[in-house]
């Protein structure tokens, strides 16, 4: 059993990923394993009621705005919190990714029998508090997929840890992934510093939810919907227009 409040898993370095392995509940006949303490800790929450309600509902929610067999893009994608419940919708193809690397080796190995349709990638992304001798910013980071391959892109919990530059740079990767008509759903925090719309650090950044929106159209993507509070994030659904008049009036929008 792993005593998630004796690890300082942000110490931990990627050459002692054995630590990772350590099982605190038993991997199940033809199931996932969960994934151990330090891993939830490092990305969400340690305690596993926790991660997985918040999980679930996650899943739930981005799963009521998805269509039929969609590809999904999931930025940010942790120890595979999301991933392990979109993997019961049988149709469902998925691409995670973060800079975090063990939480993507040890998704890789847990979705191995799986790897036909979860695809985990790690980039060595600059996080001070993720990754901090990452080598790669996040303002240049080109996403490991085609334009317009996207039905969905979900980002639970990353725009909170997003400078202003990188947030505008992955709406636009998200804008050039997602296909016509296709969606994206995000989360913020929304109350920022008093005289700011944007502000924080890489641990907690909040922004003004309509500077966001005005971020998203700038970037071509409208926001179709608040959706409301989860988990005590606002969480949004953003969407590429359809077609070029679609996408014309998207533009004019932008003022
Ligand atoms: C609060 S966690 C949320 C993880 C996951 N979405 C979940 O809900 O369990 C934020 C995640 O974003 C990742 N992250 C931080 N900055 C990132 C960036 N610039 N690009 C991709 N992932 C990043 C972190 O490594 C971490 O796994």
């Amino acid at each position: 059993m792993t005593d998630a409040g004796s690890v300082m898993w942000r110490s931990a370095s990627p050459k002692e990923l054995h630590m990772f392995d350590d099982q605190d509940w038993p991997a199940q006949p033809n199931s996932l394993p969960l994934p151990n303490a330090v891993l939830r800790e490092a990305s969400s929450v340690a305690d596993v009621a926790a991660f997985m309600a918040i999980g679930e509902a996650w899943a739930q929610m981005v799963s009521a705005y998805l269509p039929a067999n969609p590809r999904v893009l999931d930025v940010g994608c942790g120890c595979g919190k999301l991933a392990r419940f979109f993997y019961l919708n049988p149709g469902l193809t998925y691409v995670g990714v973060d800079l975090y690397e063990p939480g993507i080796l040890w998704c890789q190995k847990a979705f191995a029998g799986a790897s036909d349709r979860f695809r985990f990638v790690h980039f060595d992304g600059n996080s001070e508090v993720y990754n901090a001798a990452g080598g790669v910013k996040a303002s240049e980071y080109v996403f490991p997929l085609k334009a317009g391959e996207v039905d969905m892109t979900v980002c639970a919990s990353l725009f909170t840890h997003l400078f202003e530059p990188d947030a505008r740079h992955y709406l636009a990767e998200i804008y050039r992934v997602t296909k016509p008509g296709g969606a994206a759903i995000i989360s913020i925090h929304v109350t920022p510093a008093e005289g700011t719309k944007f502000s924080g650090d890489e641990a907690r950044i909040d922004i003004d939810p309509d500077y966001f929106a005005s971020l998203c159209v700038e970037a071509g993507m409208h926001v179709e919907k608040r959706i409301g509070v989860i988990y005590g994030q606002t969480a949004f659904l953003l969407r590429k227009p359809a077609g070029l008049r679609a996408a014309a009036k998207a533009f004019l929008k932008r003022g």
